[in-house]
C-alpha cells in the first residue's frame, strides 16, 4: 500500500464504524453516525493544510498567531450515499463550497452511471475532497476523480468510510497521486460487490429506502 492510503484507526471512529455496522441500529443513529465519523475523518485529512501567521490582540497582549491559509476547498459528494458526509465536513470546514457528482453503480455491471453533476464555477482552483461511505470495487470514486481531474482540479483526496481491498487497489493504480482517507479496511467483496463484512448498502441504510 503506497504512501498516500491513509486507514485512520482512532477510537472513536472504530467504536462508531461498529455501530455502523450493526444491522439492527436504526436510520436515524445510523445517520448521525455517519456525520460524526465523517467530521471526525475531516480533522485527519486537513492535517496539511497550510498555515500563516496572524497578529492578534488578545485582552492581555497583542501577538503573532496561526491562521489557515485562505485556501479554496470544495467537497465533493458522490450521491447519493456521500450526502450523509457533506454535514459532518462542514462542521469542520464551515467555509467550503459544495459540488455534486450523481453516480450509481449498475447492478449487473458493477460499472458506475454518471446521472448528474454541479460544480462551484472556480473548482479548477479549488482543493477537492471527493466524499462516499462506501469504496467497493471502486468504479465510482475512480470515475469522480477522473470528473474531477477533467475539471481542472489538481489536488484530490477522497474519503471514505469503508473500504475493501479491491477499491483501494484501484484507485493506487488509477489514481496514485490521490490521498485516500478511510476508517475501516474490510475483508474483500462478494459476488455482488458487496464489503464483507461491511455494513450493507449504506444510501439505503443512511435514507431508509429499504
Ligand atoms: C454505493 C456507494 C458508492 C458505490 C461504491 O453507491 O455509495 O458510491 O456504491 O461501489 P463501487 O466502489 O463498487 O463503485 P450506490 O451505487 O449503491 O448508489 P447510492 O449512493 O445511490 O445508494
Ligand atoms: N455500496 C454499498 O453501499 N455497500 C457496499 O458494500 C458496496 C457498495
Amino acid at each position: 500500500m503506497n504512501d498516500n492510503i491513509h486507514i485512520l484507526t482512532h477510537p472513536l471512529l472504530q467504536h462508531k464504524l461498529t455501530i455502523l455496522r450493526n444491522q439492527n441500529t436504526s436510520t436515524k443513529d445510523f445517520r448521525e453516525l455517519v456525520s460524526e465519523i465523517a467530521m471526525l475523518m475531516t480533522y485527519e485529512a486537513t492535517r496539511d493544510l497550510p498555515l500563516e501567521d496572524v497578529e492578534v490582540t488578545t485582552p492581555v497582549a497583542t501577538g503573532t498567531f496561526k491562521t489557515i491559509c485562505g485556501k479554496k476547498l470544495a467537497i465533493v459528494p458522490i450521491l447519493r450515499a456521500g450526502l450523509g458526509m457533506v454535514d459532518g465536513v462542514l462542521k469542520m470546514i464551515p467555509a467550503a463550497r459544495v459540488g455534486h457528482i450523481g453516480l450509481y453503480r449498475d447492478p449487473e455491471t458493477l460499472e458506475p452511471v454518471k446521472y448528474y453533476c454541479k460544480m462551484p464555477a472556480d473548482i479548477a482552483e479549488r482543493d477537492v475532497i471527493i466524499v462516499d461511505p462506501m469504496l467497493a470495487t471502486g468504479g465510482s470514486a475512480s470515475a469522480a476523480i477522473t470528473f474531477m481531474k477533467e475539471y481542472g482540479c489538481k489536488h484530490i483526496k477522497l474519503m471514505d468510510v469503508l473500504a475493501a481491498p479491491e477499491g483501494i487497489a484501484r484507485i493506487e493504480r488509477e489514481h496514485p497521486d490521490v490521498e485516500v482517507y478511510v476508517a475501516g479496511l474490510d475483508d474483500h467483496l462478494n459476488s455482488h460487490g458487496y464489503i464483507v463484512p461491511g455494513l450493507g448498502d449504506a444510501g439505503d441504510r443512511i435514507f431508509g429506502t429499504k
